[in-house]
């Protein structure tokens, strides 16, 4: 794939864990647990390839009307999964940021998350996103109400683009998401006006490398136009 263009910054919709566990007779947990596994290699892979900026939507604000027993077993594997990858992560260089409103996450979770985000700040290779409890419509309300703060009465792009959760990244090259799902489900709806979209059947606990050079191939072919 000599010809291939590397997107600078890939988002992906982790999407299909609880029907690979179904498919499986596995609880969902289960489904949940091998999407882990999944993105950690999936995380390597892109930093490998030298993508700049990842972006992965890992649970979102609709996310918390699910049954509380899902929710919780998802907050447990999260925070005990990005601490337990810290190690690797540094090795890597990268830089973690979470993007959502982490207020809603327990303390002893919160904390945890905090305090991997802070020691991998001061990282300077491929910039990590994780989208915890975020919804596009709530980030573009936060960017909002802190534009008011400053006592903004008129506002432009470029204000909501560095009061964003996502401030600092540049727009998304590629959105892939999986498990045939055709929609965006509140994610990055400010980001992603000219993202280019790739949709596969694929359920993310079996998106693998191969996957996600499928996924870039397929990008490497369009002809992005902007407008013009
Ligand atoms: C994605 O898998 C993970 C989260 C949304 C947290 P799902 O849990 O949505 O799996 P499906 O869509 O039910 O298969
Ligand atoms: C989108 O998946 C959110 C995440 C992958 C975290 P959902 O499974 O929640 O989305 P819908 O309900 O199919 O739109
Ligand atoms: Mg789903």
């Amino acid at each position: 794939m000599a010809d291939m263009i590397v997107p600078r910054h890939i988002a992906m919709i982790m999407d299909g864990n609880g029907r690979w566990a179904k498919k499986r007779l596995l609880p969902r947990s289960a489904g949940h647990k091998a999407g882990l596994d999944r993105f950690v290699e999936i995380c390597d892979a892109c930093g490998e390839l030298g993508v700049e900026y990842l972006t992965v939507y890992a649970f979102s604000t609709e996310n918390w009307n699910r049954a509380p027993e899902e929710v919780n077993a998802l907050m447990e594997l999260m925070s005990r999964g990005i601490v337990k990858y810290e190690p690797q992560l540094e090795k890597r260089n990268v830089r973690l940021k979470l993007l959502g409103d982490l207020e809603r996450f327990e303390p002893k979770y919160r904390e945890a998350l905090i305090g991997v985000q802070e020691r991998l700040s001061k990282n300077s290779g491929m910039v990590l996103s994780i989208c915890l409890s975020y919804g596009g419509r709530q980030e573009l309300v936060y960017a909002v109400n802190r534009l008011l703060k400053e006592g903004k009465t008129e506002i432009t792009e470029a204000d909501i683009d560095r009061t964003l959760y996502s401030a600092g990244n540049p727009d998304p090259d590629l959105v892939i998401r999986t498990s045939g799902e055709y929609r965006i489900s509140n994610f990055l709806l400010w980001q992603s006006a000219y993202a280019e979209y790739y949709f596969t059947d694929v359920l993310w606990p079996d998106f693998d490398k191969k996957e996600l050079l499928k996924a870039i191939e397929s990008y490497s072919k369009r002809e992005r136009r902007f407008g013009r």
